[in-house]
């Protein structure tokens, strides 16, 4: 059983990915963190984010278990994964790998942003979970304001805006609905309302 999970940052996929391979009783995989860990890993040695060959060997090397989502969380990394998702030898050394992780028993939720268009064609259900920029913004903000960070509702705002319009504008592999996903819009859902709606949704499937 395969659930593929896509949506615009800050949408709440992630959250809702996590709780449904609980749930369910699947790995999980937030294919983020796998562009985000080779950002990090260019940035942290100062590479340029053009180099496609470079990126690929990283990419090649990447130990699914050492992601750690507490370090590659910060916002310079994720525009800086954006920027590098346009590479296509790049997403195509990450898809393989997410393909392998998604293949394994009992099987997997991924959630990402090409899950059920490129990774998971035929997946066993797949979500494109989406809110509004607005809704999106606020509860980032609130999130890093809970974290005890400096937030600014408006440069959220922008920033989301900005990283949306890359994801779905780019040619390889652009953020969008795969023509068999059910769409689950949260922006007028709480947390727990977002999740027994993904729940219904997949056990109808
Ligand atoms: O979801 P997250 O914010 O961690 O993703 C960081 C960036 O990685 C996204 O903005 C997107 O450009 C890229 N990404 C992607 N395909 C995926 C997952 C993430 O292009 N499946």
């Amino acid at each position: 059983m395969i659930i593929a999970i896509d949506g615009p940052a800050a949408s709440g996929k992630g959250t809702l990915s996590r709780r449904l391979a609980r749930h369910f009783g699947l790995r999980h995989l937030d294919t983020g963190l796998t562009y985000r860990a080779v950002a990090a890993a260019l940035l942290a040695n100062g590479l340029p984010l053009g180099d496609e060959a470079i990126a690929v060997e990283i990419a090649h090397n990447l130990d699914l278990a050492q992601m750690d989502k507490s370090v590659l969380a910060s916002h310079e990394i994720g525009e800086a994964a954006s920027r590098i998702a346009v590479l296509g030898g790049l997403r195509k050394e990450l898809v393989d790998l997410q393909r392998r992780f998604a293949e394994k028993p009992p099987g997997a939720v991924l959630d990402g942003r090409d899950i059920g268009t490129v990774v998971c064609p035929d997946a066993t259900v797949k979500l494109f979970v989406t809110a509004s920029a607005q809704a999106r913004a606020r509860r980032r903000t609130d999130e890093m304001i809970a974290k005890g960070q400096e937030a600014n509702y408006v440069s959220v705002l922008e920033d989301l805006k900005r990283r949306d319009e890359r994801d779905s504008q780019r040619t390889v592999a652009p953020m969008k609905q795969a023509e068999d996903a059910v769409l689950l819009d949260t922006t007028e859902m709480d947390i727990e309302t977002a999740f027994q709606a993904a729940v219904d949704i997949v056990s109808r499937a």
